[in-house]
C-alpha cells in the first residue's frame, strides 16, 4: 500500500533513510559519507523546504519512502529509501508509479554517480541521464548542493523533460 506520510511519523522516515543509505557506504567519496547520513535537522529543513514525503506499507509497517519537491515547472523526486533488507520486491517501483501519477510537470531526480543500481532503478522507469553539463546546471537550479556533491552526482530526467524549456 502507498500513501502520504503523516508527521508523527517523521522518526520512521529518519530511520527507513538512514537504513537505505547505508548502501551509501564505500561507494560515496569518504569526505561526503558521515553517519547518520540524515540528521533530524537536515530532515526538518527538507521538509520545511517542501517535501513532502510518500510511504510503502508491508503487513502494515511503512518500508519505505519517497519524497516529491514542487519546483514549478519540474517536480523533484527527493530521499527515495527502502529498508536495506526488502529491496528489489517492488516498493520502491510502487511508490515512483505512485508519485508519477500526482505530478503533470517533468520529473527530475539527482544521485550519487556511483550509484549504480539507484541509476538503473530509475533507467528502469524510462529515465535517462543527462549530460555533465546539463546536470551541474539543473542542480545549481534545483537543489541545494554543495560543490563537491556536484561533481560526484548525476542527474536523471523523464521523458517529459525538454532541456528548451518549450
Ligand atoms: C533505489 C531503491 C529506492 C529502489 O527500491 P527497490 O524497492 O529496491 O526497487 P524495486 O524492487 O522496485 O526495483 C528493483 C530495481 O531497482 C534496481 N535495484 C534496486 N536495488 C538494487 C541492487 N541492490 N542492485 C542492483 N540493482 C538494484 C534494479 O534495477 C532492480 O531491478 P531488478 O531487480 O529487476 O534488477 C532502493 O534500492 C534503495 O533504497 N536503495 C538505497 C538508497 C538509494 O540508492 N536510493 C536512491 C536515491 S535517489
Amino acid at each position: 500500500m502507498i500513501r502520504r506520510c503523516t508527521n508523527s511519523e517523521f522518526g520512521t522516515i529518519l530511520e527507513i533513510i538512514n537504513d537505505g543509505a547505508q548502501a551509501y557506504r564505500g561507494v560515496i567519496p569518504k569526505g561526503l559519507w558521515h553517519e547518520p547520513y540524515m540528521d533530524d535537522n537536515e530532515l526538518t529543513e527538507e521538509v520545511r523546504d517542501g517535501i513532502v514525503f510518500w510511504g510503502a506499507e508491508k503487513d502494515g509497517e511503512l518500508v519505505g519512502v519517497m519524497g516529491i519537491q514542487d519546483k514549478k515547472e519540474v517536480t523533484l523526486i527527493r530521499h527515495a529509501y527502502v529498508r536495506n533488507n526488502l529491496w528489489r520486491q517492488g516498493f520502491g517501483s510502487a511508490l515512483l508509479r505512485n508519485l508519477q501519477a500526482l505530478g503533470q510537470t517533468p520529473f527530475l531526480v539527482g544521485t550519487w554517480a556511483g550509484a549504480l543500481w539507484a541509476i538503473s532503478f530509475y533507467e528502469k522507469h524510462g529515465y535517462r541521464l543527462v549530460s555533465e553539463t546539463e546536470k551541474n546546471l539543473l542542480l545549481r537550479r534545483y537543489w541545494r548542493v554543495p560543490h563537491a556533491q556536484i561533481a560526484t552526482s548525476v542527474v536523471l530526467v523523464d521523458s517529459k523533460w525538454n532541456p528548451d524549456g518549450t
